[in-house]
């Protein structure tokens, strides 16, 4: 099972119809559309890309799947949710999503980076409501895929935050996934 299935898994468990939920990396929208699909029209998914590419890519997925509607498409960087989101939402939402690195389909050498990313995970953990819950894919095999990795696990550790890892194998440069949950240990 792919690591980004593994997540959609842990997802699915955290998330209802009428959710509210945030895709901090949007890139081509798969994980978007996951979201929006459960959370219907009567929820709301804020998502953020800093490339016009990714935004335009999500639009379209989420587009053709009729889930516009529910959905905001947001080009920023994702340390800016609290100046982007209305806050409304603040401690409102229930999944957040990372999934860091490159687009795919795109230029490889942007990427996302430890220190943005760990500020945004700070930044999304707050915005959680009690009971929220956040996956994190961290892909060592780029450059700078490995210390980005390191950067977050760090965090995640220095504040003591429940969670656990998933890798697919030990091989150092293989995905990891960080699943956290905001009030109790992950099973
Ligand atoms: C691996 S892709 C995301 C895949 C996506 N979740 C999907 O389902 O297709 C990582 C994305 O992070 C974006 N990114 C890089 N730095 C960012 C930042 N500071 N803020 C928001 N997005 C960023 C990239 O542009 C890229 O599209």
């Amino acid at each position: 099972m792919k690591l980004t299935d593994t997540a959609h898994t842990f997802i699915k468990k955290h998330l209802n119809e009428g959710g509210i939920c945030l895709d901090a990396t949007a890139g081509n929208g798969w994980d978007a559309l996951f979201m929006a699909q459960i959370i219907t029209s009567k929820g709301k998914l804020f998502c953020f890309d800093i490339q016009k590419e990714a935004i335009q890519s999500t639009k379209q997925l989420l587009s053709k799947h009729n889930c516009l509607r529910q959905t905001r498409l947001i080009q920023s960087c994702h340390t800016k949710i609290e100046s982007v989101i209305d806050n409304c939402f603040k401690g409102k939402l229930s999944v957040a999503t990372f999934n860091l690195g490159y687009l795919p389909t795109g230029d490889h050498s942007i990427t996302t980076t430890g220190d943005k990313a760990v500020e945004a995970i700070k930044i999304a953990f707050n915005w959680l409501n009690p009971d929220g819950v956040m996956s994190i894919v961290a892909y060592r095999g780029h450059s700078g895929g490995e210390l980005e990795a390191r950067i977050v696990e760090n965090h995640i550790e220095n504040n003591s935050w429940k969670y656990t890892t998933v890798r697919c194998s030990e091989k150092s440069t293989s995905p990891i996934l960080f699943l956290i949950k905001k009030s109790e240990r992950v099973n």
